[in-house]
């Protein structure tokens, strides 16, 4: 099934799924169309700045507010699960994909891996697996901790949000307000992939800086839904993220009920292949901070509390130059997935689905045999292909769960022993 879409950025959108429906010149009549419900829903504060502010205006057919009380859900351990209490020691880590990730559907197949910080901080982030055996039929979920990045890895999904529907395959990222409720359905079988939650500032494209005006994720290339909605009578549970915790209750409705909407506080879907990939064309890389596609900003000038990163396809042409990316000790906290092929720092042990954490000033890069490799490749025209990695990396440590620290490879350390030492005269 195709789905409408409204393309660009944070862009001011207005859409209706019966006409009529959204009022001109207004945001809050006094009676608007058909008797549907005028609700703001804010993504930042009232008095951000213009430039920062995002908001958008629901016409629906019931308020938000027609809800009874959320009592815990706890039939979801993994999702939202604690940091281990034990003291983190600063090892390099890596995952293969589990093969023990719940299933259900796309909240009960959810597994937190690491924390950076607490959602009542309002920054940092975390990253969960999924695992989606089955659509979630009639229930939907919101996260008041935090937007919401969802990076499929296998299995196309169908989002369907209050604000309209979405196809994600995996090569797509969506991104959905904090806030917003979504339920997930499966267009066939099985679905994995990450899900990496920002409790800070929303996502945005990054500055451009001397590269002008145009390129690396272009705002066009974002796809937000038009109006889509649902009159239908219950029950539909609700399951709520706040605080770190899931809580649940029930409505006799379904809350996918907006009619018309208009704003710029949206959900979105990006298609990676589109990223506008920069690199050298002389010698060395850059950092790679030049495949950002989106940065959510810290309240220190410049340091990301959180970048989403990819690795896609490029033609290497760098003169005289260790191509893969460099031996390197960060500042920053760096989780890795990958989405499909195999990533050009690692020879093997790093699986599509599979993620590493490399936390801040732990020494990482190529391991010994892409290390040989690259030293000693013909240095023509390369293409990269058939690959799509990314990363999530953050000024904030990152902490795993019990569960991720459990799981982790036992020997991740060897991907860097063997190095022969550098021969003085
Ligand atoms: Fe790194």
């Amino acid at each position: 099934m195709t789905h409408s879409y409204l393309t660009g950025f944070g862009s001011h959108f207005e859409t209706e799924a019966v006409a009529g429906a959204l009022p001109k010149g207004r945001n809050s009549p006094q009676r608007p169309a058909f008797g549907l419900y005028a609700e703001q829903l804010s993504g930042s504060a009232f008095t951000a700045p213009r430039h920062e502010n995002r908001r958008s205006w629901l016409y629906r057919v019931r308020p938000t507010a027609d809800h009874r009380p959320f009592r815990p859900y706890e039939d979801v351990p993994l999702f939202g699960a604690p940091p281990s209490a034990a003291p983190l020691a600063p090892n390099r880590l890596r995952w293969d994909p589990p093969s023990d990730l719940p299933g259900g559907d796309f909240i009960d197949g959810l597994a937190t891996i690491l924390h950076a910080r607490e959602p009542q901080e309002l920054e940092g982030c975390a990253l969960h697996l999924y695992r989606a055996t089955r659509s979630m039929g009639s229930r939907v979920f919101v996260d008041a901790d935090g937007e919401i990045l969802i990076i499929p890895q296998q299995g196309a999904l169908l989002i369907e949000t209050e604000l309209g529907r979405m196809d994600v395959a995996p090569g797509s990222i969506a991104l959905i307000p904090r806030g917003l409720k979504f339920r997930v359905q499966l267009n066939e079988g099985e679905a994995r992939g990450y899900l990496a939650e920002n409790y800070g500032a929303p996502f945005r494209l990054p500055d451009l800086g001397p590269i002008g005006s145009n390129g690396l994720a272009n705002p066009r290339d974002f796809e937000s839904p038009g109006a889509w909605y649902e009159d239908v009578q219950g029950p539909i549970e609700v399951v709520q993220k706040f605080l770190g915790k899931l809580w649940v209750t029930e409505l006799d409705h379904s809350p996918l009920d907006v009619v018309a909407w208009h704003g710029n506080l949206a959900p979105c879907r990006y298609d990676l292949s589109r990223f506008n990939v920069m690199g050298t064309v002389s010698f060395d890389h850059p950092d790679p901070s030049i495949f950002t596609v989106l940065t959510s900003p810290s309240n220190v000038h410049g340091r990301a509390n959180a970048d989403f990163v990819i690795f896609p396809p490029r033609w290497m042409v760098a003169e005289d130059t260790f191509r893969p990316p460099w031996f390197h000790r960060n500042v920053m906290s760096e989780a890795m997935g990958l989405i499909h092929g195999a990533y050009d720092a690692k020879a093997d042990g790093f699986a599509p689905g599979g993620l590493s954490l490399h936390n801040m000033m732990s020494g990482h890069g190529p391991d010994v045999d892409s290390w040989r490799k690259a030293s000693e490749a013909e240095l023509k025209p390369h293409r990269i292909e058939g690959t799509m990695a990314f990363m999530v990396e953050t000024c904030w440590p990152y902490r795993p769960t019990d569960w991720a620290l459990e799981r982790a490879q036992p020997d991740y350390d060897n991907s860097w022993s063997g190095f022969p030492p550098a021969t003085l005269p």
